[in-house]
């Protein structure tokens, strides 16, 4: 990915940098005094995606490497990788039941429900390769921070997505332990019931179109391939229809205690980090449990909703377009529900007021550059024309959080390119009703070190964290 930085010819080099450094956070940021604003320029090929994995995917050394499931070098299938307009459907979907659970959740606070289950799945999601049981058998499975219980396809499967041959056999697992419906294990879980045999059944429903069902097991689980989590819980799952797409199964990261994200916390320390890739790139994230060793990082306090205890929300104050800070209130981002963070949607989602501000600068600062609007592209409404162009300015945009951590969006965060022809700002709003939170989606956080730190309840980002 190049990201260039715009010299009109105005400024010598050093007095450039030394402006830089001075008037923005990002050192790849330019001020050109007569435009008003911080420019970044993007390469028009960069913008879309590779359509061959070149140079051949790497592990990723820090941590399980992570892949975007449509990227060329997904260890999916290919005719199993889904189209622009799909992922953005489909992330809309995702969205919906999120906001849905949530409004639920707000509505219902001294009600006494069931445990609202959990989300529908988009299939724009990251995969990492995780190992089961001894002997140890490799599965790919979907991460996502909006819901806690993991699962993997399981034998005997009745509906299974991924490959047939990868199932999840617990019997021909030494280490594997079987969970009964009179164990404390299976009080933990939502919606759980007892089968026949007295085993403890579990259901997740994800929104209107995913469910997973089947049975809950402890097995040894491999993040590396030497770090161990013996007896980790999780779901056998018999019985997965809707759309996960052709992943094994699902890696919880929520916030409940049954959660990877909990459970690997006895072991390796209550933190974990990622990083998600470019889908425009051909790099891999990682996704590491226990402390990572990065340094300069800032991080924001990880705020708790009494009543949507599984999700992280954040403390979004303020949001600058070409280094203009939005002119609208802080409490635009903090009013009930907030914001949260989530790896599973693909673009951020912004309450009507900031995102029409939000729009309306881009719009201005991007007509200045004189280029041509073209027709909205699903979810995206703010978008242009890019044929026979070999450069595109663009304004910087930064996500400012309280505490002091910043997301100063590269490219590929600020830009969603479907085609060749067009590309579009990567924000939509969210559909405006008293409780719909917002969401800070994968788009956003790709190519960032993010690090959740339980222990302190504090979230962290990094700039350049994939390489
Ligand atoms: C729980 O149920 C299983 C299966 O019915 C049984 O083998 C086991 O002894 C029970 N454990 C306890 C503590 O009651
Ligand atoms: C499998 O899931 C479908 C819903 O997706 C449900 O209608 C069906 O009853 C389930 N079958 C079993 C055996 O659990
Ligand atoms: C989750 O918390 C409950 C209550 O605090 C505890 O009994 C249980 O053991 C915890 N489960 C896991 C998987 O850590
Ligand atoms: C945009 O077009 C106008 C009219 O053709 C021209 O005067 C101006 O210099 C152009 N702006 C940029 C940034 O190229
Ligand atoms: C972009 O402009 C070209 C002509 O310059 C036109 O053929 C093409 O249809 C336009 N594409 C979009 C997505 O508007
Ligand atoms: C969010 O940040 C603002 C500004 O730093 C602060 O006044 C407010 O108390 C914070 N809200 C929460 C819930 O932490
Ligand atoms: C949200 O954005 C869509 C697409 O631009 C627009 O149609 C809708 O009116 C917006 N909703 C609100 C509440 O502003």
């Amino acid at each position: 990915m190049a990201r260039t930085v715009s010299n009109s010819g105005r400024f010598p080099p050093h007095i450039l940098l030394l402006l830089c450094v001075l008037l923005f956070h990002s050192p790849l940021a330019i001020v050109e005094g007569n435009t008003g604003g911080t420019w970044l320029v993007a390469d028009v090929q960069s913008l879309y995606q590779k359509p061959v994995c070149s140079p051949p995917k790497e592990t990723n050394p820090k941590g399980l490497t992570i892949t975007h499931r449509s990227s060329p070098c997904s260890p999916l299938s290919a005719d199993s990788r889904p189209n622009h307009a799909q992922i953005l459907k489909n992330d809309q979907v995702r969205v919906n039941s999120i906001q849905r659970r949530i409004r639920d959740d707000q509505k219902s606070i001294s009600v006494i429900v069931p445990a609202k289950p959990g989300l529908s799945l988009d299939i724009g999601n990251y995969v990492v390769q995780i190992g089961m049981g001894i002997p140890r058998k490799d599965f790919h499975v979907a991460i996502d921070t909006g819901s806690d219980l993991s699962w993997i396809n399981c034998y005997p499967c009745l509906s299974c997505h991924g490959k047939r041959t990868m199932l999840y056999h617990p019997t021909l697992s030494t280490t594997h332990t079987d969970i009964f419906c009179n164990s404390t294990d299976c009080d933990q879980i939502d919606h759980h019931s007892c089968s026949p045999y007295k085993r403890c059944d579990y259901k997740v429903i994800y929104g209107d179109m995913s469910q997973t069902n089947g049975y809950m097991v402890r097995d040894t689980l491999f993040l590396s391939e030497s770090d161990t989590l013996p007896n980790f819980l999780f779901g056998c799952g018999k019985n997965n229809t809707g759309l996960f797409g052709m992943v094994d199964g699902l890696i919880g990261l929520g916030r409940n205690n049954i959660s990877l994200a909990s459970q690997a916390s006895s072991e390796y320390g209550a933190i974990f980090s990622y990083c998600l890739p470019s889908v425009t790139s051909t790099q891999t994230g990682y996704l590491l449990f226990g402390k990572n060793a990065i340094s300069n990082m800032k991080f924001t306090p990880m705020i708790k909703n009494p009543s949507s205890p599984s999700f992280y929300f954040l403390n979004l104050t303020m949001i600058l377009v070409g280094s203009h800070p939005l002119d609208v209130s802080s409490t635009v981002f903090t009013r009930n529900p907030g914001i949260v963070i989530d790896s599973g949607t693909v673009i951020t989602r912004l309450p009507p007021v900031a995102y029409n501000k939000l729009k309306s600068l881009f719009q201005r600062l991007m007509e200045y550059r004189n280029y041509t609007k073209s027709p909205p592209f699903e979810i995206l409404d703010t978008c242009y024309n890019i044929t026979g162009l070999e450069k595109v300015r663009l304004p910087t945009v930064s996500l400012v959080f309280s505490g002091g951590a910043v997301l100063d969006l590269d490219i590929p965060g600020i830009l969603y390119t479907p085609d060749p022809t067009q590309t579009c700002l990567a924000f939509a709003n969210t559909s405006g009703g008293a409780y719909d939170v917002g969401i800070i989606g994968n788009t956003q956080q790709q190519t960032f070190d993010v690090s959740y730190d339980i222990a302190n309840q504090m979230i962290g980002f990094r700039q350049g964290g994939c390489a």
